[in-house]
């Protein structure tokens, strides 16, 4: 077996019918409001939305190529910055386009008005819902966006819009909070805009999230701004509990009384966003039929009792660890462990890093299973051009 992500139809149907269901609520009490898809959750599901009429939103001139091989339209775009290169790949493909500062509009927005793209600035609304402040953009001093306090009065002639994007796995309550801060921050710019971008990190497929309060916020929102076109651009709410990681122990080793579980995938090299995230964040995987256990919590016995295990990268990289979890039943090499909800963030951040083969990608629906990619050392030998 090759390590895969396997993404279940089933959930993928769930989570755009969930969504879809908040674009037409929004649109049936009067409002406006797309939701776009943000292509850097997910780059592997992108053919199985090539037929339901959603709009990418890309990062970049690579991401703007593939949207437009996959999706229909011209994309929305928001780049950090963009260079002379990149400005020749990404002009043709995309509709609307959010510069993170006015100097690269002052560059760029001209041009991209002549081919009729529609300019936005991204700005930094200042008010922070997140936990963690290395995932927070709206915390002081980060490189996303003017501060809402420091937009200039007049704004530049090409600005139609703005855009924000403040969360990350937020709840609606959250998206309201910031909402708010926005509105009172800009009210007296949103009348001579056209659109204003909302910004992803909406968890809104997920079981718990209220999508009735999002819907009710950006109704309101509408009503008072209905000139304005409304968007957001949830990327991992698109494949929520979609994909599973099947990776394989391919060996266990035990070293002074630590029992590493050693995988045919390497977390540092093809979950970096997980493996880094979780430690700033304290997250464990959710690997099917084991426990998390704190490190504090462990003692000697506990080391040597037989059923604690770190999973190991297939990597030389010291770091490429995950750990320590506990499960009922002693582990085998060979076995295959389950990783729930893999299916965003990690086949887009993969690096080819010491030539490990990144997971492949299969779509299951039930029992039938279809494997899209397949990734094995003939694609190393491609990405480095050799
Ligand atoms: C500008 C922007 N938009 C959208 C997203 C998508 O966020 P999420 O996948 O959390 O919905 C991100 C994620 O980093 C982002 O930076």
């Amino acid at each position: 077996m090759v390590a895969t992500i396997s993404y279940d139809l089933d959930i993928l149907d769930r989570n755009i019918s969930r969504i879809r269901e908040i674009e037409n609520q929004v649109r049936e009490g009067g409002g406006n409001l797309t939701i776009l898809y943000a292509l850097k959750a997910s780059y592997a599901t992108l053919p199985y939305f090539s037929s339901l009429g959603i709009t990418g939103e890309v990062s970049s001139a690579g991401e703007a190529l593939l949207s437009a091989a996959h999706l229909p339209g011209k994309s929305h775009a928001f780049c950090v910055s963009i260079t002379e290169d990149e400005w020749r790949e990404i002009s043709p493909l995309i509709s609307h386009l959010s510069f993170n500062s006015l100097t690269q509009g002052g560059r760029f927005a001209s041009r991209a008005e002549s081919l009729g793209i529609s300019c936005g600035l991204r700005i930094n609304p200042r008010h922070s819902v997140s936990t963690y402040p290395e995932y927070d953009p709206c915390r002081a001093g980060c490189r996303f966006g003017l501060d809402i306090g420091e937009l200039p009065n007049p704004l530049p002639q090409w600005v139609s819009g703005l855009h924000f994007h403040a969360l990350s796995e937020n709840s609606a309550e959250d998206f309201v909070r910031v909402l708010d801060a926005f509105e009172a921050g800009v009210s007296h710019i949103l009348p001579s805009l056209s659109w204003v971008n909302l910004g992803g990190g909406h968890l809104c497929t997920s079981e718990s999230y209220r999508r009735d309060i999002l819907v009710a916020a950006i109704q309101r929102f509408s009503l008072r701004h209905p000139h304005l076109a409304i968007y957001l651009e949830p990327g991992a709410a698109w494949v929520w509990e979609a994909g599973t990681l099947e990776v394989e122990i391919t060996d266990i080793v035990e070293r002074s009384g630590v029992k590493t579980a050693v995988l045919d995938f390497s977390i540092r090299a093809h979950a970096s966003d997980f493996l880094i995230g979780g430690q700033m964040t304290g997250l464990p995987f959710d690997v099917e039929g084991f426990t998390p256990v704190e490190e504090s919590d462990i003692n000697e016995e506990d080391l040597s009792e037989r059923n604690t295990y770190h999973f190991g990268g297939s990597s030389c990289a010291t770091c490429d660890t995950k750990g320590p979890y506990r499960t009922e039943q002693e582990l085998r090499t060979g076995d295959t462990l389950r990783l729930r909800n893999m299916g965003h963030y990690v086949d887009v951040t993969f690096s080819w890093f010491n030539g490990t083969v990144p997971p492949s990608i299969a779509y299951q629906r039930g029992a039938m299973r279809e494997m899209v990619v397949v990734r094995d050392a003939q694609g190393f030998r491609g990405a480095i051009g050799m």
